[in-house]
């Protein structure tokens, strides 16, 4: 993801999350701690051929930990995989940045993107109660533990 993606990334943004969509301001923030040496963000797009940005996805990393700020994929482009090609660059990048766990966090109602992460070895650690403001959703926090850093498939959810 760079400077040019901002206005498909803002337009998905408000698609995928009309109620506390990310402001540009976020974004700015976010890429700027992709660059450089001491950088500490990894944000990727997916287009299609003709140039349409279609999804989006991004890990920040603290500590040893790394953690998926976000991802998306537009309505028409899911369920073909494209989800789980974003995460696991995200989880190639957790693995450059030398990360001996990711962490997440979602929504205790949005079944799609647990199942997603648990294919990916995610388990679930605990939750925290109003997490999402507005709207006081609670949130699942979720792990990848290092067993899990050098092959994917189904895992179970403990
Ligand atoms: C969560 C999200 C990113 C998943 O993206 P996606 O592109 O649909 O993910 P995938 O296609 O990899 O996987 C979704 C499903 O499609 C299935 N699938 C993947 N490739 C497929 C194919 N070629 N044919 C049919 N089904 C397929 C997967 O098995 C999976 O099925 P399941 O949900 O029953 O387990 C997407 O739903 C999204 O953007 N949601 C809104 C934003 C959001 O909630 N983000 C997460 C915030 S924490």
């Amino acid at each position: 993801m760079r400077w040019w993606d901002m206005d498909g990334v803002l337009a998905l943004e408000a698609e995928l999350f009309p109620r506390d969509a990310w402001s540009e301001a976020t974004y700015w923030g976010e890429l700027a701690g992709a660059r450089g040496p001491g950088r500490s963000r990894h944000y990727v797009v997916a287009e299609t051929p003709d140039g349409r940005l279609v999804g989006y996805g991004g890990l920040g990393v603290a500590g040893g930990t790394g953690e998926v700020m976000t991802i998306g994929v537009t309505g028409d482009h899911q369920s073909h995989g494209l989800g789980g090609r974003v995460l696991a660059e995200l989880l190639a990048a957790a693995e450059a940045f030398r990360c001996h766990e990711v962490l997440l966090e979602v929504r205790v109602d949005n079944a799609p993107a647990q199942r997603l992460y648990r294919r990916f070895g995610f388990t679930r650690v605990g939750l925290r109660r109003g997490y999402y403001q507005p709207g006081n959703h609670d949130a699942l926090v979720m792990r990848r533990a290092p067993a899990h850093a050098n092959g994917e498939g189904p895992a179970e959810d403990g």
